[in-house]
């Protein structure tokens, strides 16, 4: 009746349903039930779902699912036992065929049987088979069956029996076959049981006949060898079904318990339309590479999250998520511990200093890596070394745009040049705020794109000009259309100091609702903040007066006792400053405060709007500049789209305040297409591409420059090549990269029958596994091999300067008086290193004198050593604070130079350990990087490597008790957020569940 292929399609498309239904049946009868409730509570899902099932039958369904059909009706039609039945019937025969000289071996097909059978720690003798038999008398059975049964019954008493009296934890067998770790009492496995999964009775009947002792009988060696190879195959079949299966459960092909945690833990009921349907479309299913773009606060996070859930859950591949900043890396770990708590996945944080290269491969867990863009890269190529790529199967990236980001663009499209390259497989998924030219990236990324300009929250647009608000329309020909007169009563001293009217607008929100300032400058900041509090009524000091004092005390412990001046006289108000000049620990106070709504306003920098999730009821723009620039399109949509909170405001609202001669400009920024982004491969005098052809050299990517351009022609410069009008063909820029590499001793090029053979140098395998900046790693090779020479010991000074980032020396002018001061207090030994990498105490001396050097010395040197001071005394004293005023520094420098060095010594770490003249260094480095990174009392440093936990908060449960993580893992968070001053029950329970998730992701002996 039917065409051939039209039968064909019809009879996949069954086998496939019936296959998964089986699946479910026989695997998990609770999540059946589970599903057929939420079926019917949505219905589109799975309506979505098996639609895409039916029509995609034939390209979607490979042979092995057609061939699970088979295993699938084997299991479902007639008894497995009846089939081995079968088996040993037709292996009779045949050996009654053959001549008793004719022995056939079986080793070979024991070995295979041994093969296929790994135990994992899930590989357990919980109930199964011999339980089913239990219920079933022997009797009843044909006698081939009867005997195999009650020999397996044997083996597994035999078994049992040398096991003793020992007790195990249940559901933990990380021994052999031998030793099947099941310590049930036997008595128990008389007890009718509920039915088991096949594929647990297949391992357990596996177990057992693994374990049957060497001299069985000829027939049952024969029979249980035939057996045992046909169960391999089941097992085979059943464990690439499974691995393919893209369905658990019917929350987006996930378990319930997903859609339950999202609730418990996010408080999200359902999600936005715009979520199910992309998570619905058909390039999703197909797992395709994706783009997605929408307005700011669209929740577009959530998306990434399920469908990184799916292929942990649901396809067992690990997967990375890539964030642009450190915080945000943290901020996640801790929001997703839990779910991997929960769901038995490990979350593992890559960020500063944190981060095992590679990383730690395990058997039983999916890992679910989150990092910054430099981390990201770096845990990429030590996949691709390691042959493991392809074990990633899904890369996201939030704010995709940020390829177009100078160096760290650079970085990303690196990073997903190398996986689209290495890994067909691996799924890239990118999210980012709408961008003018999207079919860039998705030309690119090979990927499809789905836009959306869905808010949860409505934003209203306005502009201030002098004293009218004006509302943004981008259908008026001026752009704007008149809103209201701004209503204030100034006396003209007050129109003095605000001729801005800033206090008029805040107080039409605050204390009621929040507000965000963005101001051009640091320091305009805090003047703002200041200029606030000043005409503020009394009532602002009586609200929440005790959290506030809380605050101000957690401030002043976080300064060992000094609180800045500003932040003192605003945090009574509600108010305070947010920019880069704060200490990590002054920030994350701040954020947590404003958060709690402890904090009404906050006047900050551009960095908050791509840095973190503070959103606003209002967001005022002071001006339309950051620093002496006029702001980006994309800088004031970041800005402006913290207004609105979801859940909480019904409408979000922002004000940028313009004098009348940026009027046009404005008009422009309001109103224009939203900007282009471009690669950044060739910025910086192409150090980009530079680096990245040395990773693909040192990384046997490429071996030739024909390769090379092969895998360029893969970029997203090579998309962009003709409008960025690089003037250069890609050709000659390859051949151009080649010889600059080959100048620096980065690489070698060895003439081979082909035509050449590119290779790296030892030097520059160590470059870019340390990720060392191309312009640095001669100078930094020659300052450690100088330092091998007479290393001071003695004190951490030598090393420290060795670990000085290169980048921060120019930002750096000494206080030649200071600078003196602090050198005569080192020790002699101390002096004599200084002197011997050429900043003798003569020099300085001479220069805190005010008179002129004869001498000549480099002055990069001698600010190098300087901040090499700063940082030595930060380890001693460990207060920030009191370093900072002794330098005459601003604490929020010498909070980044102590972040940078913790981070670039890490990276001199990995680049010691590519050569080996460098050995001494690698103990020294991982301690100093550990020092680095927390730069705290030494019982503090443990406490302080759960995610999130700073200095303070370390502190508190140090003094509560809490020592180590463990004391964590194991704390109620309900005891702990009553015990700890100022700790919510949700950042209590964070920091639990990141405790958990931080013992189980260390490696051990099983992995
Ligand atoms: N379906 C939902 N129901 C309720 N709240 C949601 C839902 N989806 C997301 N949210 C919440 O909305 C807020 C904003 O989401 P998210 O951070 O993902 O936005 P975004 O699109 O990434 O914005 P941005 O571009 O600013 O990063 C978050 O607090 C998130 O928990
Ligand atoms: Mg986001």
């Amino acid at each position: 009746m039917f065409a051939g292929n039209q039968e064909i399609s019809v009879k996949r498309v069954y086998s496939r349903k019936r296959s998964r239904d089986v699946l479910k049946t026989h695997l998990t009868p609770a999540r059946k039930r589970g599903e057929v409730t939420c079926s019917q509570q949505c219905p589109q899902t799975w309506r979505l779902n098996s639609i895409m099932a039916d029509g995609q039958a034939v390209e979607f369904y490979s042979d092995s699912e057609d061939l699970f059909g088979d295993y699938d009706s084997l299991l479902q039609d007639s008894s497995l036992l009846a089939k081995l039945d079968d088996a040993e019937h037709n292996e009779r025969q045949r050996d009654v065929r053959r001549s008793a000289a004719d022995q056939p071996d079986f080793t070979a097909l024991r070995t295979s049987k041994d093969a296929v059978w790994k135990p994992s720690r899930e590989d357990v003798l919980t109930d199964s088979i011999l339980d089913a038999l239990g219920d079933e008398p022997f009797e009843d059975l044909p006698p081939s069956q009867r005997q195999f049964q009650e020999q397996v019954c044997e083996n597994v008493k035999r078994s049992r029996l040398q096991d003793g009296g020992k007790t195990s934890t249940p559901l933990r067998n990380t021994d052999g076959p031998s030793e099947p770790g099941t310590e049930r009492n036997l008595e128990d496995k008389r007890q009718p049981k509920a039915r088991r999964s096949v594929a647990d009775q297949l391992k357990r009947t596996m177990l057992c006949n693994a374990a049957a002792p060497a001299n069985v009988s000829r027939t049952v060696a024969l029979k249980e060898a035939v057996v045992s190879e046909e169960i391999s195959v089941a097992m085979q079949a059943m464990e690439t079904v499974s691995a393919e299966t893209t369905d658990l459960g019917p929350f987006f092909g996930l378990p319930t318990k997903v859609k339950d945690l999202m609730y418990k833990l996010r408080g999200i009921e359902s999600l936005y339309d715009w979520q199910e349907t992309c998570l619905n479309l058909d390039c999703v299913q197909q797992r395709k590479n994706l783009i997605y773009s929408l307005p700011t606060s669209g929740g577009k996070t959530l998306v990434a999250e399920i469908l990184i859930l799916r292929e942990l859950l649901c396809r067992k591949k690990d997967c990375l998520f890539i964030l642009p900043y450190i915080s945000l890396v943290q901020e996640k770990v801790r929001g997703l511990a839990s779910f991997g708590l929960e769901l038995d996945f490990m979350v593992e944080e890559y960020a500063g200093s944190k981060g095992k290269f590679p990383p730690v491969k395990r058997r039983n867990s999916r890992s679910l890596y989150i990092a910054t863009i430099e981390k990201a890269h770096s845990l990429v190529n030590s996949l691709i070394e390691t042959s493991r790529i392809e074990d990633l199967g899904l890369v996201v990236v939030d704010e995709l745009h940020m390829l177009g980001d100078g160096s760290r663009g650079a970085v990303i499209e690196m990073t997903l040049s190398k996986v689209l390259y290495m890994s067909k497989a691996t799924q890239i998924i990118g999210m980012s705020a709408t961008l003018g030219n999207i079919e860039d990236l998705q030309t690119f990324l090979r990927a499809e794109n789905y836009t959306n300009d869905f808010r949860p929250v409505q934003l209203k647009e306005y502009v201030k000009l002098q004293d009218t608000i004006y509302e943004v329309d981008q259908k008026e020909e001026e752009c704007f259309r008149f809103s209201r007169p701004l209503n204030f009563k100034y006396s003209s001293a007050m129109q003095k100091i605000d001729p801005d009217h800033i206090i008029a607008l805040v107080t039409e929100v605050i204390p009621t609702h929040s507000c965000l300032v963005f101001c051009p400058t640091k320091k305009n900041c805090e003047n703002v903040a200041g200029m606030i509090c000043k005409y503020l009524k009394e009532e602002f000091l009586r609200l929440r007066e005790a959290e506030k004092a809380v605050l101000l005390r957690e401030l002043r412990d976080s300064g060992n006792g000094s609180v800045c001046p500003v932040l003192r006289k605003t945090v009574p108000y509600g108010l305070a400053y947010h920019h880069s000049g704060l200490t990590s620990e002054e920030r994350k106070l701040v954020e947590e405060a404003y958060s709690n709504g402890v904090l009404c306003l906050l006047t900050c920098t551009s960095t908050l709007a791509a840095g973190i999730n503070l959103p606003a009821r209002r967001v005022i723009l002071r001006s339309p500049y950051v620093a002496t620039d006029f702001l980006k399109r994309s800088q004031y949509k970041q800005m402006v789209g913290r207004a609105g909170r979801a859940g909480i405001d019904t409408v979000g609202e922002s004000i940028l305040i313009l004098q009348d001669k940026d009027r046009d400009m404005a008009k422009t920024l309001v109103c224009a297409p939203m900007e282009n982004c471009f690669s950044n491969l060739m910025h910086d005098d192409g150090k980009g591409i530079l680096s990245l052809i040395l990773s693909l050299i040192g990384l046997n990517i490429t071996t030739s420059e024909d390769q090379l351009r092969e895998f360029l022609g893969g970029t997203l410069l090579y998309v962009q090549q003709k409008r960025m009008c690089v003037e250069k063909s890609l050709w000659e820029v390859v051949q151009q990269c080649v010889h600059l590499l080959k100048e620096k001793g980065l690489i070698t090029v060895a003439p081979d029958a082909n035509g050449q053979t590119l290779q790296v140098t030892k030097l520059g395998k160590a470059t870019y596994k340390g990720s060392v900046d191309l312009t640095y790693s001669d100078v930094l090779y020659k300052d450690l091999s100088k330092g091998l020479e007479g290393l001071l010991l003695n004190s951490c000074l030598h090393l420290v300067y060795l670990v000085t980032p290169y980048d921060m020396v120019s930002q750096c002018k000494p206080d030649w008086m200071t600078f003196f001061r602090q050198f005569t207090l080192l020790s002699a030994a101390e002096q004599k290193m200084s002197a011997a990498v050429g900043v003798p105490e003569s020099f300085v001396a001479r220069k805190a004198a005010g008179q002129t050097v004869k001498k000549s010395v480099n002055m990069e040197v001698a600010r190098r050593m300087y901040l090499a001071l700063v940082l030595l005394s930060l380890l001693k004293e460990t207060n920030l604070w009191s370093v900072a005023d002794k330098f005459q520094l601003s604490r929020g420098f010498v909070q980044t130079l102590l972040s940078s060095s913790s981070a670039f010594c890490s990276c001199v770490l990995h680049f010691t350990e590519e050569l080996e003249e460098f050995w001494p260094f690698k103990a020294l480095l991982t301690e100093l990087t550990r020092r680095l990174s927390y730069c705290v009392k030494a019982e503090l440093i443990p406490l302080m490597e759960v995610a999130g936990v700073m200095e303070a908060r370390a502190k508190q449960l140090y003094n509560a008790g809490y020592k180590t993580p463990t004391h964590l893992a194991n704390a109620d968070p309900a005891v702990l957020s009553k015990t700890i001053e100022n700790l919510y029950k949700k950042q209590a329970e964070q920091i639990v569940a990141s405790a958990k998730m931080m013992s189980l992701c260390v490696p051990d002996a099983c992995e």
